[in-house]
């Protein structure tokens, strides 16, 4: 079953061709170089930019697929959560194509579809889902940072999410204190490659809450007021990488913790984490050290499907349409802007 998915949500447009569990193409056009400019995501000019790209993506993703649009048996793409002017550019173009190929449209939820992200690995490809285990599933990304339990193919619930900021954001909010280009998460990660995590002892916000919510933005404050008392050390050169690494060390010190614990309550054998914050070098090894030493499994996404990407919108909607799920009416709207 030949199905093309989209994907709009943020700043990233992703055009994605799957077959019977196998990716056979994803491109992904990402806007980041023209946000950077501006230090965050300007919705306007993200919508401007899927307006430009979303065809032209659409047409490599069938070309490398060696498809036509008339091999198609599906048209699917985000319905939401995102940004409603970006969602909009991809959900109306899956209409629109859906309507004039006479193909079943398929809605997606943005997160749940980061949910199946870690287990587009499979070799060969239609034996992804084969290998599936019950599973806590992190999402962490600029947008999202939740804990979800996934009891089986599309059957999960939402075990907690952040009640301020995403850890995403707190890397990039963190990042433009220290003066570092957007988007801040790889660029403390670099540099934390060569500080002292325990250089500045930076807060674990919600660690003693016995929940699987999280809070960043009380460790972003005690940053700013961490610089505001040593101004100085914003500006050496040899004290950044120490600042990095501190910081870092208390977002992935209350993601892995947090992580483990509900994993271990909840009885699974198996976490998986998907989302831009998953590229975290840091986070990806201490993470397996702690899988490892619970007697967890550790699925993650592999990088290019970290960020958002239209294949993982394509897998999903493909499990979906096989498990007798009734497409969505033509008319049908974006997602309310609310989570899983
Ligand atoms: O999933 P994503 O591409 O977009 C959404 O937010 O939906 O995630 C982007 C976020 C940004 O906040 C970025 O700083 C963060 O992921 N990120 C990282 C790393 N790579 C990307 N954060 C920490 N370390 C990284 N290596
Ligand atoms: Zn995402």
């Amino acid at each position: 079953m030949p199905l093309l998915a989209v994907e709009t949500s943020c700043d990233e447009t992703s055009g994605a061709v799957v077959d019977n569990g196998r990716v056979l193409a994803n491109v992904v056009s990402s806007q980041i170089k023209l946000h950077a400019e501006y230090g965050g995501v300007v919705p306007e000019l993200a919508t401007r930019e899927h307006l430009r790209n979303l065809l032209p993506v659409a047409r490599e993703a069938l070309q490398q697929s060696s498809l036509a649009t008339t091999d198609l048996d599906a048209i699917a793409a985000t319905r939401g959560p995102g940004l409603p002017p970006a969602l909009l550019i991809g959900w109306t173009a899956a209409q629109a194509a859906a309507y004039s190929l006479n193909l079943p449209l398929i809605g997606i939820n943005h997160i749940e579809a980061h949910l199946y992200s870690p287990w587009i690995t499979g070799e060969p490809p239609s034996e992804n889902f084969d290998a599936f285990e019950p599973n806590v599933s992190l999402i962490v990304s600029g947008g999202h940072t939740m804990l979800v339990h996934v009891r089986s193919l599309l059957d999960h619930t939402v075990l907690g999410s952040t009640l301020d900021d995403a850890a995403g954001e707190c890397f990039d909010k963190i990042a433009k204190l220290l003066g570092l280009a957007y988007p801040g998460g790889p660029e403390i990660d670099h540099l934390a490659e060569n500080g002292n995590p325990a250089a500045h002892n930076f807060p674990r916000p919600l660690l003693d809450r016995p929940n699987d919510d999280f809070s960043f933005s009380g460790l972003k404050t005690s940053v700013r007021y961490f610089l505001d008392k040593n101004p100085k050390l914003k500006t050496d050169a040899e004290e950044l990488p120490h600042l990095c690494a501190s910081a870092q060390a208390a977002i992935v010190d209350v993601l892995i913790k947090k992580t483990i614990r509900a994993a271990n309550r909840e009885t699974v054998n198996c976490i998986t984490a998907s989302g831009g914050v998953t590229c975290n070098r840091s986070l990806r090894k201490q993470l397996a050290v702690a899988c490892e030493k619970n007697g967890l499994q550790l699925r993650l996404a592999p990088a290019n499907l970290c960020t958002d990407n239209a294949a993982m919108i394509g897998i999903l909607a493909e499990q979906k349409l096989n498990a007798g799920e009734n497409p969505a009416p033509i008319e049908t709207g974006i997602m309310p802007a609310k989570g899983l």
